[in-house]
Formats: structure tokens, C-alpha cells, sequence
């Protein structure tokens, strides 16, 4: 059998208790047999400053190795005021940086968003999807994942129970797979 793809999953979200953090969660058990998933929690990153670039905080060299050795990208994102929550951009703007070791440069990604709204984190995912090309990121188009009323569809104990929305997310995850492939050959 091939080496298996190393998929890093993060969530725009610190909470605890966060539907996006359950997400990843659930991807982590819809996963194709050829890949495994490593999710990376965005704790501890700092507010970007551009004047520690050249010593970059611990937590964010962790974050661009991690990048680096990962074949491809799943990101989970609330939707924070229309938009990516500043956690998440904070996070991309570290990792993208300095000038010329972007680490998320030609990686192939998948997206979802989950949101207690009826949108389930549209407008974020495409603001999302516009930072992705200044990346230079090679995410795919679909599925689109759009958890709308998260509460609803995963319980008190951060479980995605919602059969509609695993097989949406397995879904998602096998043309991750097919598409990281392809770009490698
Ligand atoms: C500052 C803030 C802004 C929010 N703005 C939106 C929004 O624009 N659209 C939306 O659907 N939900 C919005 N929400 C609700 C989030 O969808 C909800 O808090 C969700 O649970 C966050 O994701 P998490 O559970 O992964 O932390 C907002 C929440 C916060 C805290």
C-alpha cells in the first residue's frame, strides 16, 4: 500500500466546546483508509507582528512545520461578523510569512464551516476561499460544506450526529484524497 496522506485539519475557533472543532472531530473517523488527519489548535498563537518575523514565535514555527509536512488542508471555520473569525486570519498571516516561505503555498485543501445560523458559514468560506488564492493554495470546489444550525446537529458532547452531514463531510474528504493525489503525480 502507498504511504499514507497526512492531512492537517484546524478550526478557526479556541473554544472548547466549538462545532468546527467537532467537525474535525468527525472527519477524523470519515477518513479514507489512504489518509490520516492531524489536527493542530490554533491556541497560542499571538497577534501578528510584522517585527518578529525573523524570530517567529514557537508556537508559530510549530504551525508552519506541521504545514510543511502535511500533503493537504482541512480547515473548519465559524463565521465571525460575515466573515473568517480573526483567529483564523491571524493564524494564515503568521504562516504565510516572511516574504517567500509561505507555508501554505500549491497545498491542496478542503473547507467547511459550521454556524448556530441558517447560512452555516457561507459568507466566511468564500471570504475564506479569496485568502486562498493570495496563498496560492490549490483548494477543492466540491462538496461545499455548510453546517447551518450546528446546535441542532451535534450534541453536548461535541458529536456530529447528523447523518446528512457525515456523509457530506466523507464526501468531501474522498475528493480531498483523489485531488492531493492527482497533484502529486
Ligand atoms: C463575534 C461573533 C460573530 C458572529 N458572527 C456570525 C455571523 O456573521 N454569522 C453566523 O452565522 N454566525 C455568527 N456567529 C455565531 C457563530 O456561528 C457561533 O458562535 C458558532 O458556534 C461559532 O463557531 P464555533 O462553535 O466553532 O466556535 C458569531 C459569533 C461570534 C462570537
Amino acid at each position: 500500500m502507498d504511504k499514507q496522506l497526512l492531512i492537517l485539519g484546524f478550526a478557526g475557533s479556541l473554544r472548547k466546546g466549538s462545532y468546527n472543532k467537532a467537525l474535525l472531530r468527525a472527519a477524523a473517523e470519515l477518513l479514507p483508509d489512504e489518509a490520516r488527519l492531524e489536527i493542530f489548535d490554533l491556541e497560542g498563537i499571538p497577534p501578528f507582528n510584522q517585527e518578529l518575523e525573523s524570530h517567529m514565535p514557537e508556537k508559530v514555527k510549530e504551525f508552519k512545520d506541521r504545514l510543511r509536512a502535511a500533503d493537504a488542508v482541512l480547515i473548519a471555520t465559524p463565521e465571525h461578523n460575515y466573515s473568517v473569525p480573526g483567529v483564523l486570519k491571524n493564524a494564515i498571516d503568521w504562516a504565510s510569512r516572511p516574504y517567500g516561505d509561505n507555508s501554505f503555498e500549491g497545498k491542496p485543501a478542503a473547507l467547511m464551516s459550521a454556524s448556530t445560523g441558517m447560512l452555516g458559514g457561507a459568507r466566511a468560506q468564500y471570504h475564506l476561499r479569496q485568502i486562498l488564492v493570495f496563498l496560492d493554495m490549490r483548494p477543492i470546489n466540491r462538496p461545499e460544506v455548510f453546517v447551518t444550525f450546528a446546535a441542532q446537529k451535534i450534541d453536548e458532547q461535541g458529536n456530529l450526529t447528523d447523518e446528512t452531514t457525515r456523509k457530506i463531510i466523507k464526501q468531501l474528504l474522498e475528493t480531498l484524497v483523489v485531488w492531493t493525489k492527482r497533484l502529486k503525480k
